[in-house]
């Protein structure tokens, strides 16, 4: 079945991804696509409606993007976000200007005429902007909806062309009733009907996967992760036992991760699971090994002789399952799956697994919906809300050479940090929280006796997309409470320190 379809057309502003999410939260299913989509192409893709998104540029800039102006005169509804407000002002003969001063941070907007986009929100309310330029003049044939004192055309449109454009970001949370204006647009201007729901997507998926793999061989890689474990839960649920999942165990993962999988996907689920426990394997490649690149090169090479050793008992299959989402398919333009994915996790893959095809289930989902999905497949909310976790594991949060004794140290150091992090009831609220083990050793006194052991770092931070971060403002008393567990219960193990970086100049792991 065909959803409802937005055409987000993207122009390079930082929230663009977010419009995206916010779309497909109000249930109506969208892409992101370049700006520069022809018209044929865009009448092809036969979109309800189209958003313009913000971006850095000026209307005037000399190579900054323009659209086809036909692209207005298609009869689709059209809504213009900050720079997109701005271009179809200037596309349209209204009068776009730079102001004497940029406008960053919340203001306090009014409507001057009534829209559909202004539908049960207040006459007056908050918006967020972030601009230099604006529009001072609107098109012939279009009204000033809304303004600020110094913004003056905050949103202007025509019901007649079902064509408007808002200054501010109603995207980001700070613009009050932001979500009710893009409600307002998706459902009040284009006519959408809400037929974007994970429910709807897991019922189409499992009869479309029957459909193409029914009766054939498939086969995946599990890592433990929460995309290649919805992916392989969804494969599950429409071909049964055709579906054989291979997890490559390598032993670093983090206390009881191992076992949570066998008991979730194969015990509960009743999946064709096979475990290969390499971790023996793993730790004598690494011993003596100290430099974090080549920890992940061994790694990674390991990972692909373990993974073909199993493929090749298997055999041939049909098909390879993967966990590709929406966010690696369109942040370079092309697959950055290939890139991230496969060096650290699931690497070179394909080339050793002789088979067909590969089925990427997950491919039009943002995060957020893997885990709706998640969800509706009746996965435990621990599998499906799992921090991001790297591919080689533990072995970069373990600083110089990995060994037996520095492993249990770090996973037990960890346990009791996520423990305590989950008491607080923070676990939603930070995207990442874990141990490090460094590669220094310290004094202390424990009892009576002198001890010469380990610095456990703690690393917490929140982000929205792990390019950025900043470090996680955990109140004293949950650190305190985490200090004094890990100096008690755990060996080894006499100071802790909790780094306060940011990424940049830092990473979120330390390697
Ligand atoms: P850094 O340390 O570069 O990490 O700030 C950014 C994000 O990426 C995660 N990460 C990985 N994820 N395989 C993955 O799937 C990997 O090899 C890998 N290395 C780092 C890291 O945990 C953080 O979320």
């Amino acid at each position: 079945m065909q959803h409802q379809r937005v055409l987000v057309l993207d122009f390079g502003g930082q929230y663009n991804q977010l419009i995206a999410r916010r779309v497909r939260d109000l249930k109506v299913y969208c892409d992101l696509k370049p700006c520069d989509m022809s018209v044929e192409e865009i009448k092809a893709y036969d979109p309800i409606g189209i958003i313009f998104t913000g971006g850095p540029n000026s209307v005037y800039d000399e190579r900054s993007p323009h659209i086809d102006p036909a692209v207005l005169s298609l009869g689709i509804p059209v809504l213009g976000i900050c720079y997109g407000c701005q271009l179809i002002a200037y596309t349209l003969g209204g009068k776009v200007e730079h102001a004497a001063m940029s406008e960053y941070g919340k203001r306090e907007f009014s409507f001057v005429k009534d829209s559909p986009l202004s539908a049960g929100i207040p006459q007056t309310s908050i918006c967020w902007m972030s601009h230099t330029d604006h529009v001072t003049a609107v098109p012939d044939g279009f009204d000033v909806l809304a303004s600020t004192p110094t913004c003056p055309v905050t949103v202007y449109g025509s019901a007649r062309k079902r064509i408007y454009g808002v200054q501010f970001h109603p995207e980001v949370v700070h613009s009050e009733y932001g979500n009710k204006l893009l409600e307002n647009f998706l459902y009040g201007v284009c006519g959408a009907q809400g037929d974007w729901t994970m429910g709807n997507f897991v019922a189409e998926q499992v009869t479309r996967l029957k459909e193409k793999l029914g009766g054939k061989k498939v086969l995946c890689a599990m890592s433990g992760g929460v995309d290649s474990a919805v992916a392989a839960t969804l494969v599950h649920r429409a071909v049964g036992d055709d579906l054989i999942c291979v997890f490559v165990d390598h032993g670093l993962l983090r206390k009881g991760e191992s076992e949570e999988v066998m008991s979730v996907f194969k015990d509960k689920l009743g999946m064709n699971l096979i475990r290969a426990d390499a971790g023996e394997r793993f730790l004598s490649k690494l011993a003596g090994v100290s430099d974090p690149e080549q920890k992940r090169k061994i790694i990674g090479a390991e990972f692909i002789k373990v993974f073909e050793a199993e493929a090749k008992k298997i055999g041939a299959v049909d098909f390879l399952v993967q966990g590709t989402i929406y966010p690696d398919v369109i942040e370079s333009g092309k697959d950055k799956s290939a890139v991230i994915k496969s060096h650290h996790n699931v690497g070179g893959l394909p080339s050793v697994v002789d088979f067909k095809e590969i089925v990427e289930p997950l491919r039009d989902l943002f995060k957020d919906e893997v885990r709706r999905v998640g969800t509706e497949l009746g996965l435990p909310e621990r599998v499906v809300q799992r921090q991001p976790f790297p591919g080689p594991g533990l072995a970069i949060r373990i600083m110089g050479e990995v060994t037996r004794e520095k492993l249990e140290t770090l996973r037990d150091a960890d346990y009791i940090f996520r423990e305590e992090i989950a008491k607080a009831g923070l676990v939603g609220k930070i995207w990442q929280y874990f141990a490090v083990i460094t590669n220094s050793k310290t004094v202390g006194v424990q009892g009576d006796f002198r001890t010469y052991e380990n610095v456990i770092a703690l690393r917490a931070v929140t982000s929205v997309d792990a390019m950025t971060a900043d470090w996680a403002r955990i109140p004293y008393d949950v650190l305190e409470k985490v200090s004094n567990r890990i100096t008690n219960e755990v060996p080894h193990a006499n100071r802790i320190v909790y780094d306060i970086t940011s990424k940049p100049p830092a990473t979120i792991e330390w390697e």
